[in-house]
Parts: structure tokens; C-alpha cells; sequence
């Protein structure tokens, strides 16, 4: 069992959770997921890693409520214990395997929006760790849903918070920031990690290859069980075929075929979209992830 030393609602349905689980903060990375059961009956639900802490042994995770089993966790406090908490999965973020002098080089920004902030965190944290300085442009819809402005704050080297309806920091989505930082203020950025909705990244992924800037994504939300079983994840980057979940989640924005990824990610939400799957890729949109026949 793993225990949920703390519990709290940062803003309307989204939560934070500091969770006892000494090996995974032991071995993980930013970039890297979590898979976690409320029960041994509860389904499998992929989280990325939001913050660790290798000393006290912990793991920290934010999660937004979009169906039961996230409404199930909203509910456990402190003291409540997961089931399973299995993890760290995925490959950790490319440039955790960079020579840090040739990172230091590169100017890097990072464009997270609204829940996508909390796996950008670990990232920005870890390079700031490493004397690697990065831009960070988050992006909520108004100011009450803004999450981690203060944590992110302290790890930044300059952070850029937008607003959809201008209700706080700069007004517009964080397509326009990215582009006024670069056309507008002289602003130069070697790489640019986007991470949110599936619609913000392929919005600035568009951007950023008219602004010539290298685009990771994260593809964490089209993930179902997160064990390579399913198939939901699969998706096609560049002419290759990959699946979020073990090859990824993250990849080359520039490659993504986001529309198909976003058809995949609606049709694999019902019986019917899942059985279309199936006719027309075969075996290779299900098998072990328990909503399939
Ligand atoms: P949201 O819809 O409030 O959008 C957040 C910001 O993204 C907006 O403020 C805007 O700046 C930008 N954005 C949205 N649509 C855009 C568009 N068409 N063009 C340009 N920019 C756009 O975000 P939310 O409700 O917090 O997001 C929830 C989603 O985030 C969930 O679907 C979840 O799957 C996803 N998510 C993704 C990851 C990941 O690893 N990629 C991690 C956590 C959550
Ligand atoms: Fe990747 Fe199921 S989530 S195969």
C-alpha cells in the first residue's frame, strides 16, 4: 500500500497529492509517469510525475477529475492508501541523457498548459538543478484555474503567465505569447517542450515550425492503462508507428500526426469507436486493457 501523506484541491477539480513511494522517487526522472489503483478492483489511471523527493521518499502527482477513477481519488485524504502506485514508467525527458555543458548552451522554453503545467514542474526543476537556465509560458484559461505560479516561479528563469480572457498576466493563449516573445520582444529559443491538451500542443506545434524552434510533446493524455497492452496510445510519428506509453510519452511535436492521435483518442472513448478501431487496424487497438471484449 502506498500512503497518501498529503491531500489538497488547488483549484476547482484539479488536486495534488504527496504520496509515499520510496522506490519510485528512488529511480525517476522528469518526463516519467506513474500507473495508480485506488483498489485492486479500480482501473489503471497514468499520471506523469509532478515533483520528488529521493530524501523523504515521496512523490508528488496533480490530477484534473474527467471520470471515475479520478473522481475515486478526489475523494481519498491523508492517511488513505493506494492500492498501487507502479512506476517510474516511460522514458524520462531527452535532455536528462544531454551533456549538461552542451544543455547550457541551448536556449530552451517551455510552453505548459493548464494541468500540463504540473509535468512541465519537474523538468524546469531539474534543469535549474543542473545550472541550466529555461523560459516557461504557462497557460490557463482565466486566473482561477492558474495552478503551481509560485513553484514554478522559483525555478524559471523567466516566467510568462497568460490568460485566455486577459483576466491575468498577459491576455490570449500561449500560442500568442510564444509568438510576441520571439517576433516582438527578440526573444531566440534552440527547443521548446509544449505540454497540455492535445489541441494546445498541435496549436504550438504549428507555431513554433513557422518559428523554426524544435517542439517536444508530451502524449500523456491519449494513454489508457500506460502498460503497452491496450493500444490506445498508438500513434504515428513521422512514418513511424509508436505507442505513448513505452516509446514515448514524449516526442518530436513536428512529427505527431496530431488529428489522427485526437480521432483515436474520441473513438477509443466508446464501444462503437473501439470496434471501428479495431476493423480498421486489427489487433493492434486492444487486448489487455479491460475495456474491450
Ligand atoms: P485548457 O483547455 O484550460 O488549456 C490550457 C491552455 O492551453 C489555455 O489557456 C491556452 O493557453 C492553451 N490552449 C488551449 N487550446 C489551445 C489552442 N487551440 N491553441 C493554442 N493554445 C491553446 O487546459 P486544461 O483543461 O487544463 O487541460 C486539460 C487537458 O490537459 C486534459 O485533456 C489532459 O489530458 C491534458 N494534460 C496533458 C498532459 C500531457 O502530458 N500532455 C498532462 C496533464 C494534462
Ligand atoms: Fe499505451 Fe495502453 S496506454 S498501450
Amino acid at each position: 500500500m502506498f500512503k497518501i501523506l498529503e491531500s489538497s484541491e488547488l483549484t476547482a477539480n484539479i488536486f495534488r497529492m504527496v504520496v509515499e513511494a520510496p522506490r519510485v522517487a528512488k529511480n525517476c526522472l522528469p518526463g516519467q509517469f506513474v500507473i495508480v489503483r485506488t483498489d485492486d478492483e479500480s482501473e489503471r489511471i497514468p499520471l506523469t510525475i509532478c515533483d520528488y523527493d529521493r530524501a523523504k521518499g515521496t512523490i508528488t502527482i496533480v490530477f484534473q477529475i474527467v471520470g471515475a477513477g479520478t473522481k475515486i481519488m478526489s475523494g481519498m485524504k491523508a492517511g488513505d492508501s493506494f492500492a498501487d502506485f507502479v512506476g517510474p514508467l516511460g522514458r524520462p525527458s531527452e535532455f536528462c541523457e544531454e551533456d549538461i555543458e552542451e544543455l547550457k548552451k541551448k536556449k530552451i522554453v517551455f510552453i505548459a498548459g493548464g494541468v500540463g503545467t504540473a509535468p512541465v514542474y519537474p523538468q524546469v526543476k531539474w534543469l535549474r538543478e543542473q545550472g541550466v537556465p529555461s523560459d516557461v509560458i504557462v497557460g490557463a484559461k482565466t486566473k482561477d484555474i492558474l495552478i503551481l505560479e509560485e513553484e514554478m516561479k522559483a525555478v524559471a528563469e523567466n516566467l510568462y503567465i497568460t490568460t485566455d480572457d486577459g483576466s491575468y498576466g498577459r491576455s490570449g493563449m500561449v500560442t500568442k505569447c510564444i509568438t510576441d516573445l520571439v517576433k516582438e520582444e527578440g526573444k531566440q529559443y534552440d527547443v521548446c517542450v509544449a505540454i497540455g491538451p492535445m489541441i494546445m500542443m498541435k496549436f504550438c506545434c504549428l507555431t513554433t515550425k513557422e518559428l523554426g524552434i524544435p517542439t517536444i510533446v508530451s502524449m500523456n493524455p491519449i494513454m489508457v492503462d500506460g502498460t503497452g497492452m491496450c493500444g490506445a496510445c498508438r500513434l504515428t510519428v513521422g512514418d513511424e508507428v509508436k505507442f505513448a506509453c513505452v516509446d514515448g510519452p514524449e516526442f518530436d511535436g513536428h512529427k505527431v500526426n496530431f488529428d489522427e492521435a485526437m480521432r483515436r483518442q474520441q473513438l477509443y472513448k466508446t464501444a462503437e469507436g473501439r470496434a471501428m478501431l479495431a476493423l480498421e487496424e486489427g489487433d493492434t487497438h486492444h487486448g489487455g486493457c479491460g475495456h474491450c471484449e
